[in-house]
């Protein structure tokens, strides 16, 4: 008896821990209304620039039931429209939301920014400043759970998705960086969010040493043991990282392969990308707090 743990006592300090953890739930502004935002595209004035943007809601948009929001940045040259309607990934290219609302079983709305010039230069934070006009437009009319935003892209779209949680780390929840480097900037940078990570060791575009830099910023921020020597793929195939010791509600998952800058990446074997279901798997650890 004196030698277990007391249930009850476990379960108080478990609700204790996630209640410090994050930043606590809440439903935005949005829930309940009869939303104005259709799945299609939109123009927002951002410091004077014209920016367009595509929502995606789920089928049957339910206005009481608080969603995930995911934000999905495309790479150089490609742009919103192609996150939407996707590219052949035998040729490269992505599928549709980066193979996330496939998923997702509408429980979330996607948001695709269009970048500048077919990129994410963030000259002087603008684009970072285009994701909080969005968020506010967005949760403003749709109903969205704040304490759970998300942020992934492949390429420049992961450094975007860098520059997000370097300068909006109580802003989103979680972020997936497919194939990354530092190409957005990183304003801040000091704090945690909960980080995946994926690149090919024989990327010919983005070196993997530029996505093991942005990967170790959050395995030191989150506070996580740092492993070595660095994980290798296995033969063709993937090898996933959890890595240990992380801050409560603040982990890191790295995915090494063998493949080239690819978002499409697949094990041997198998025709499914795997970064749809790792970084789905990754986004929904999380319940609103
Ligand atoms: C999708 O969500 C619906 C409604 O919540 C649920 O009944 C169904 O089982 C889910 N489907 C999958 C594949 O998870
Ligand atoms: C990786 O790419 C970066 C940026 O282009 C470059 O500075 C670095 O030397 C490269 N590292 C390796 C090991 O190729």
């Amino acid at each position: 008896m004196y030698g277990r743990k007391n249930p009850v006592v476990a379960l108080a300090l478990l609700v204790l821990v996630s209640l410090i953890g994050f930043v606590s739930a809440e439903r935005s502004a949005g829930c309940g209304k009869n939303p104005t935002i259709q799945s299609k595209q939109y123009t927002i004035n951002v410091n004077n620039k014209q920016r367009q943007y595509f929502v995606k809601l789920p089928d049957r948009y339910n206005k009481d039931y608080a969603h995930r929001l995911i934000f999905t940045w495309h790479q150089l040259g490609g742009s919103a429209q192609k996150i939407v309607n996707g590219e052949d990934p035998n040729r490269g290219g992505v599928i549709p939301y980066y193979g996330l609302n496939a998923i997702a079983n509408n429980t979330a709305i996607f948001v695709v920014p269009n970048g500048l010039n077919n990129g994410w230069g963030n000259q002087g934070g603008e684009d970072v400043t285009f994701f909080d006009q969005l968020v506010k437009v967005i949760e403003a009319d749709l109903c969205v759970e704040t304490s759970l935003r998300f942020s992934t892209g492949f390429s420049y779209g992961g450094a975007m998705s860098y520059a997000v949680a370097c300068a909006r780390p109580k802003m989103v929840r979680a972020i997936a960086v497919i194939s990354g480097s530092l190409l957005s900037g990183c304003s801040g940078g000091n704090d945690p969010v909960a980080y995946y990570g994926q690149h090919g060791t024989s990327d010919s575009v983005l070196n993997v040493s530029g996505g093991r830099q942005l990967r170790d910023r959050f395995v030191r921020n989150n506070g996580c043991t740092a492993v070595s020597p660095e994980p290798q793929p296995n033969g063709q195939n993937s090898v996933k990282t959890v890595y240990k010791n992380c801050k409560e509600g603040y982990p890191v998952t790295w995915v090494i392969h063998r493949g080239d800058h690819n978002p499409s990446q697949t094990d041997a074997g198998s025709s499914t990308p795997f970064a749809p279901k790792n970084t789905w798997e990754f986004f929904t650890q999380f319940a609103p707090q």
